[in-house]
């Protein structure tokens, strides 16, 4: 007896011993560029406040509504929120329209809600990262007041002009307005402004050193109060070619090629990382990054001291559908990124956000038969692909397109400008309808479905936008009963991306690149590789990896394990995690 107890005791030893030297030498092998920041291992749950919790029965989702669902946001097991904008604002771009950066909008509630908000996001433990909208203000700020009113005013050139004596300006586009104009003429100082996105929305000039020190400003206010980092919307445009050149024919086509990474945009995020980013420990994330990889790199090298994390559009710029647009150039987009960030820097992964219509109708599948599945499936990859998953709400429900019939239905912007414009110039109005069943953003902001009593739970009143009907079975309550949901499901995750440092940190490679259904990857962290096989069809696929699977352990798996353990065959939007020995 006594020989074989001590041979027990010194096998567990040898375990525990060689799990110490496993986890050292991991922390030691670890390289400088993928030193341990919070926000490299972090999950990032977007919270879309108007759509999230309604507290006080007026139809908009506010900020005691998300204090409201913290347990909730917390129970996800994710780390930090990127909060949409809670400014005051008169919401013609739903709050990406700011008239008092200091102040919270009405409808969202005050700004001892906002304090109570932080304070209870950091008793949980979780983050918080704030939208800053400074490419442009709305045209209800004080500033564009007083700018508008005389050209001497001393705001005047907080904003972009061309004085009308001068001609008309050189035609800028639009992204928003019924004319596609960026400039807009006004009779009291018989001038244009220059606005990129909504006339409500005019470019800020950050070529003067007095509205860059006013943000600044406005930063160190949100950042004293504690929060933990800014998304920086839209800002790859601030910078502007001032002696304004003529632009080619069509060029809004490519439109971050002409509009993105202006002659000093590196210049201001510099100065505002020595000003402010440099004094606090806090997470930045740039929302575009110019229009390749060594662009978005600039972004986030650390050696630039600029931002942390970029965010790209090429692997949501890929038109109406998945299936249409081939996963093996979706696949190379991931690669090609990923070798530019192989060493340093730092990336994004989203699949949707409030821009873009729900993921699982966009990249997966979402008919009855295989909207669960295959929103598991998408998460999979969200979660293990290399970079910091920024997860919209709602998706973790897998929740679907509302695909609305009729142009009243909608409240965004840039949906119902681009309807006028169709309509102004007699096009197929149908048609556009039906592309945006498919397109739209606004698909993504419907109000979150939390059980099956009217409105879906998320207010007593008359929701701002309508909620999808399919809420009496799509909802939170049901999924939190079904142990298969997606919701459960997406919690796995995110604790075997909490587990597993090799899912953070960890090179990727890519397998079978030519594979047309199956995008496969490892991520390999010293004597660590995890194999990820996501079946992107509504097929069932045959799938044989090259790489030894002798020794290999399904970490994490959508569907239910395959009793025939050798099976190479893939089940529609099958997704398979495996740690392989090697
Ligand atoms: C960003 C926001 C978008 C907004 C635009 C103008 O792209 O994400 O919602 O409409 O900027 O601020």
């Amino acid at each position: 007896m006594k020989p074989i107890r001590s041979l027990c005791l010194s096998a567990i030893l040898l375990l525990l011993f060689s799990n110490s030297i496993h986890a050292q030498t991991e922390k030691t092998l670890i390289t400088p560029a993928q030193d341990a920041k919070w926000w490299k291992k972090a999950v990032v749950y977007q919270i879309y406040p108007r759509s999230f919790k309604d507290s006080d029965g007026d139809g908009i989702g506010d900020i005691k509504g998300i204090i409201s669902k913290l347990d909730y946001v917390k129970s996800l097991g994710i780390d930090a929120v990127w909060l949409n904008p809670i400014y005051a604002s008169p919401n013609d771009d739903n709050g990406y329209d700011i008239s008092n950066y200091r102040e919270i909008m009405k409808d969202f509630g005050t700004m001892a809600d906002f304090d109570l908000l932080l304070k209870e996001m950091h008793k949980r433990g979780i983050k918080l990262i704030m939208d800053l909208v400074v490419n442009h203000s709305s045209d209800e700020h004080e500033w564009f007041q007083q700018a508008r009113s005389s050209r001497d005013n001393k705001y005047r050139d907080y904003y972009h002009w061309w004085p009308a004596e001068k001609g008309k300006p050189p035609y800028r586009w639009s992204f928003f307005d019924v004319n596609s104009e960026a400039w807009k003429y006004e009779a009291q100082t018989n001038s244009y402004y220059l606005h990129y996105f909504s006339r409500k929305q005019p470019d800020l000039n950050w070529e003067n050193p007095k509205l860059r020190n006013e943000v600044y400003d406005i930063m160190r206010f949100w950042l004293d109060k504690g929060i933990d980092g800014f998304r920086m919307d839209a800002f790859q445009f601030a910078s502007k070619d001032t002696t304004w050149p003529e632009l080619p024919k069509g060029y809004e086509k490519d439109i971050i090629k002409y509009y993105g990474v202006g002659p000093h945009l590196h210049d201001y995020l510099q100065e505002m990382n020595r000003e402010v980013f440099s004094k606090y420990n806090i997470m930045t994330v740039a929302e575009g990054a110019g229009s390749s990889p060594a662009d978005a790199m600039k972004f986030v090298d650390p050696a630039r001291k600029e931002l942390d994390i970029a965010y790209h559009f090429e692997s949501v710029d890929i038109g109406n559908s998945l299936l249409e647009f081939g996963l093996n150039k979706y696949k190379a987009i991931f690669s090609k990124y990923d070798t530019e960030f192989k060493d340093k820097g730092w990336l994004a992964i989203f699949m949707a956000n409030h821009d873009q219509p729900r993921m699982v109708s966009k990249f997966g599948n979402d008919t009855p038969q295989f909207r669960a599945i295959s929103s598991k499936m998408l998460s999979t990859f969200v979660m293990t692909m290399r970079g910091t998953p920024f997860y919209f709400n709602g998706d973790e429900l897998g929740m679907v397109n509302i695909r609305f019939d009729n142009i009243v239905d909608y409240n965004d912007v840039d949906t119902r400008n681009k309807y006028e414009q169709i309509k102004n110039a007699g096009g197929d109005l149908k048609a556009y309808l039906e592309n945006k069943k498919q397109t739209s953003r606004e698909n993504g902001r419907t109000p979150f479905q939390w059980d099956a009593t009217a409105n879906a739970g998320f207010t007593t009143g008359k929701p701002w936008l309508k909620v999808n009907p399919n809420y009496t079975t799509l909802n939170e309550a049901e999924q939190e009963k079904d142990p298969n949901s997606v919701l459960h499901y997406f919690r796995k995750l995110a604790q075997l991306r909490k587990d597993n440092t090799a899912l953070v940190y960890g090179n990727y490679a890519l397998i079978d690149p030519e594979n047309p259904s199956v995008f496969a990857y490892t991520r390999t962290l010293n004597s660590k590789t995890i194999l990820v096989v996501l079946n992107f069809t509504a097929q069932e696929v045959a799938y044989k990896t090259t790489l030894k699977m002798a020794k290999s352990r399904l970490l994490l798996g959508n569907y239910p394990i395959s009793k025939n353990k050798e099976s190479q065959t893939l089940r529609p939007f099958e997704a398979k995690i495996i740690a392989i020995q090697q």
